[in-house]
C-alpha cells in the first residue's frame, strides 16, 4: 500500500478526502437522508474511554492512534465522519474486514448497547486534536 499524500506523488489532502468520502458511499452506512446534524452524540466520554480501553484498543491502538485497526484519533476521519456514520459503523462492524459490529455479542465479549457505543463515539470525539 504505497502513500498517495502529494509528498508521495500522490493526491492532495482534499482529493483523500473526495476518495475516502466516495469509499464511505460503497460502505453500508447509509450516509444520505440522515435526519441528525453531523454531531449529536451526548454519550459519556469517561465511559467511553472504559470500553474502548476493553473494547477497541487491542487493534485500533491506545488513545485510537492505530494498530492492525486505523487511527481513530484522526483529523481527516473526524472532519468527515458524522456521528451517525461512527454509531453505524461500530454497531454494525465492516463486513469482510476484522472490524465485527459491536450491537451483537461476540463469543470472547458482551454486546454494546447504543448508549455505550454513544458513549466511545463522545470519546472519541474527546480525542480530536490529540487530547487524550
Ligand atoms: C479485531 C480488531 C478490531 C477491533 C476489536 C475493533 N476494530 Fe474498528 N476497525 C478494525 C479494522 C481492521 C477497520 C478497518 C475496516 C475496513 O477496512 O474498512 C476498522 C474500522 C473502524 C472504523 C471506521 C474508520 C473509518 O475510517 O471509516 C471505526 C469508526 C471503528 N473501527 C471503531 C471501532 C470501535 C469504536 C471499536 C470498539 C468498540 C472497534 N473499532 C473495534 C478493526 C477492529
Amino acid at each position: 500500500m504505497p502513500g498517495w499524500l502529494r509528498d508521495d506523488g500522490g493526491l492532495r489532502p482534499d482529493e483523500v478526502k473526495a476518495v475516502m468520502a466516495h469509499l464511505r458511499t460503497l460502505a453500508d452506512v447509509k450516509s444520505e437522508a440522515d435526519p441528525r446534524p453531523a454531531r449529536w452524540v451526548g454519550g459519556d466520554a469517561a465511559a467511553g474511554k472504559r470500553l474502548f480501553e476493553t473494547n477497541c484498543s487491542g487493534c485500533h491502538g491506545p488513545q485510537g492512534k492505530g494498530g492492525e485497526g486505523p487511527a481513530l484519533n484522526n483529523k481527516v476521519l473526524h472532519e468527515s465522519a458524522t456521528d451517525s456514520y461512527l454509531v453505524e459503523t461500530i454497531s454494525r462492524g465492516r463486513r469482510g474486514t476484522a472490524m465485527a459490529g459491536f450491537v451483537e455479542p461476540s463469543p470472547v465479549r458482551p454486546a454494546l448497547t447504543r448508549g455505550d457505543i454513544e458513549s466511545v463515539v463522545a470519546y472519541l470525539r474527546s480525542l480530536q486534536g490529540g487530547k487524550s
